[in-house]
């Protein structure tokens, strides 16, 4: 059983101008797939190579397999990324939209905290919205190829910031990136799911 390597969840060109159809053809084409083909190379023919990409990234963080750890997070980082973002711009709503105002006194406050969060992020990396096993909600960062596919947090939607994400589009400047996405295109519908669930999401299988 093969990590799967999933389609982008719609068209490439159908985040222009926030992220372009050729930044989507890479990113998704190149990058993204480099990870799973380097995770599919390294489980083959070891006890690993029936695991779910959960179980890949959790034994190659416990025995600190950087490489291993690196592409299987960076696996599932990606998926995840894909999903966390639409077209057509949403809101949250219901359960969220409350847990939302609790945290951080609006959806717009929230927003301005991702931003804050991703443009002052060292280097490369994700921020993510997650919650506790309370529902209580968070800003989270994580380096490089770091993730909350495992440990204790759910995460709810994650915006990449890695240079690769962006720099055809915005060049160096993050945080345009960050505000083009994040005011039109974050998926709340995807967010919620997430939230409703209370478990993390399941990368998928085919
Ligand atoms: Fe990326």
């Amino acid at each position: 059983m093969a990590i799967a390597f999933p389609d982008l969840p719609y068209a490439h060109d159908a985040l222009s101008p926030a992220i372009s159809d050729t930044t989507l053809q890479t990113h998704h084409g190149k990058h993204h797939k480099a990870y799973v083909d380097k995770t599919n190379a390294a489980v083959e023919g070891t006890p690993l190579a029936e695991a779910t990409l959960e179980e890949i990234i959790a034994e190659a963080d416990a025995k600190k397999n950087a490489g291993l750890f690196n592409n299987s997070a960076q696996s599932w980082n990606h998926a995840f990324y894909w999903h966390s973002m639409s077209p057509a711009g949403s809101a949250p709503s219901g359960d969220l939209a409350a847990a939302i105002d609790a945290a951080f006194g609006s959806a717009d406050a929230l927003i301005e905290k991702l931003q804050t969060a991703g443009a002052g992020h060292f280097a490369s990396g994700w921020v993510w919205l997650a919650a506790d096993k309370d529902g209580k909600l968070s800003i989270e960062e994580t380096h490089d190829a770091g993730t909350l596919a495992i440990g204790d947090k759910n995460p709810l939607l994650t915006l990449d910031v890695w240079e690769h994400a962006y720099y055809l589009d915005h060049k160096n400047v993050r945080p345009d990136y960050l505000k083009a996405v994040s005011t039109g295109h974050i998926n709340w519908d995807f967010a919620a799911e997430n939230y409703a669930r209370g478990t993390t999401w399941a990368y998928p299988s085919a």
